[in-house]
């Protein structure tokens, strides 16, 4: 790794040009190592010179900088901002962080004017604003993503809302349901998933600029102006939690690590749905990758992915959590740690939610397939034993033993309970009539399960409506 010096170093006999006064010797290479933010927190910028910014128009405001200096920190903050946009934010480790880079460009820009606009702030609400204002954003990025995913899932639902596959428990088939009434299952995930950020998000929205280092300033602020200005509904209100808090990232972090263990469950099905021996699926070419060596292969990595990125999601939640743990009011360093962890899951989430999004609007369903699994799968067998119960009047542990020597029958002869004869019933069950095979049958079976929430076409239809009304989807 390479290290640039900060040329302004000199002036303060080789010490920090921020804090110099104060030390006789500048930091060994390790401490401005693992001091240094910068190759992270650069994220920030945008955050960093819009915080500013809203800062200094509101110290002009209040006569505490004049309104010529506070122009030019406003023009000068634009003129970074220029310059980060076109060559990316420079990683000088002396400047540690990239507050103190932006503040460090600045001076050069406009001279001991620059100084100013660090009067009644401190680098502890500065970071604390940033992120939030960068957390808020990628809030917003997962909600719209998961908007889309949500169209996905209810066009495809609206395509197959009739369409018959066996629905499992254990894995083991357990009784038919339409495969619209499975991808609406998602849905509903991912509408808990949504609700969830703007909780986090209403939470979040509160300004921590203007609680300084710890307990405020001397200076007549008005946090108001520049929560406002920012975009939050209200300023916080007790400095030393908002300048220590990080509950947004941790409510941001729980939010996408329990969204994430929602793709990771479509994605394994996904994944199981495109193996041979099921065949339900065949995953878009466009999101699966060959083998080298197995030409007949067509292997679903981007799912995998998916399911693999959980864990790291996971992972990020947790590391956040165990850092925070320990830590007394008001900041600590160990806080600086709190980036890489929201970065890398709002990263990993944002490539989940839009490769299972693709997934599901580009997979090709087959239907054909899924329907021979419902039936081979005797799915309808409580079906059957319900009509005993039903118009025979037995009692339903018997009825249960009767069905279950009917699937026997029917798996011996290898055909769907449906097909066998009314001669092969009755030989197993004298009291088994001719009605009952408008019972067996795997579309009788979801058609019949009406109840609110139920498998049957009409009910998937009209949960699909409400879906496409929620998501102002046209018809
Ligand atoms: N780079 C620091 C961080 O990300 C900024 C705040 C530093 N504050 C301080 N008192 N050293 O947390």
């Amino acid at each position: 790794m390479s290290e640039k010096r900060d040329d302004r170093d000199g002036d303060t006999g080789g010490s920090n040009a921020m804090w110099g006064g104060r030390f006789a010797e500048g930091p060994s290479a390790i401490m401005r190592e693992i001091n240094a933010s910068i190759p992270f927190d650069k994220a920030l910028w945008r955050q960093d010179v819009a915080a500013s910014k809203a800062h200094v128009a509101m110290l002009a405001a209040q006569g505490i900088v004049s309104q010529a200096d506070a122009a030019e920190i406003s023009r000068g903050l634009d003129t970074v901002a220029a310059e980060y946009e076109a060559n990316g934010v420079p990683e000088n480790w002396d400047l540690e962080d990239i507050h103190m880079t932006t503040e460090s460009r600045l001076a050069e820009l406009i001279g001991p004017a620059a100084g100013r606009l660090h009067t009644a702030r401190s680098r502890n609400d500065q970071v604390a604003t940033d992120f939030r204002l960068w957390v808020r954003e990628a809030i917003d990025q997962a909600d719209a993503g998961l908007a889309e995913l949500q169209r996905a899932l209810v066009s495809r639902a609206d395509e197959h809302g009739g369409s018959v596959m066996p629905g499992f428990t254990h894995l083991q088939t357990a009784q038919p349901v339409t495969l619209g009434h499975h991808l609406m299952a998602y849905y509903e995930m991912v509408r808990r998933d949504r609700s969830r950020f703007a909780d986090a998000r209403a939470r979040l929205n509160e300004c921590p600029l203007g609680s300084a280092a710890l307990a405020g300033t001397g200076f007549p602020i008005d946090r108001q102006a520049t929560s406002g200005a920012l975009g939050f509904d209200r300023p916080t209100a007790n400095s030393l939690d908002a300048v220590s808090d990080r509950d947004f990232a941790l409510d941001y972090l729980q939010a996408a690590a329990q969204c994430s263990l929602h793709l990771s469950r479509l994605a394994e099905e996904m994944i199981l749905w495109a193996s041979q021996p099921f065949g339900f699926i065949r995953l878009p070419d466009s999101l699966s990758t060959g083998s080298s060596i197995m030409p007949q292969k067509k292997n679903p990595d981007a799912a995998e992915l998916v399911r693999g990125h959980a864990g790291r999601i996971v992972g990020c939640l947790t590391s956040l959590m165990v850092t925070m743990k320990g830590l007394p009011l008001a900041y600590s360093k160990d806080m600086q740690d709190d980036k890489p962890p929201v970065f890398e899951a709002a990263g990993l989430l944002a490539l989940s939610i839009a490769a299972m999004t693709g997934m599901v609007a580009e997979s090709r369903f087959d239907t054909a397939r899924m329907r021979a699994a419902a039936e081979l799968g005797y799915a309808t067998a409580t079906d059957l034993a319900d009509w005993l119960v039903r118009e025979a009047d037995i009692p339903f542990r018997e009825a249960h033993h009767i069905t279950g020597a009917a699937v026997k029958l029917a798996e011996q002869r290898g055909v769907a309970l449906d097909r066998l004869s009314l001669a092969d019933l009755q030989a197993i069950d004298a009291r088994i009539g001719e009605g009952v095979f408008a019972a067996l049958s795997v579309d009788a079976s979801v058609a019949a399960r009406a109840s609110y929430g139920g498998t049957a076409p009409d009910q998937v239809r009209q949960r699909v409506a409400e879906a496409r009304a929620a998501l102002g989807m046209e018809e």
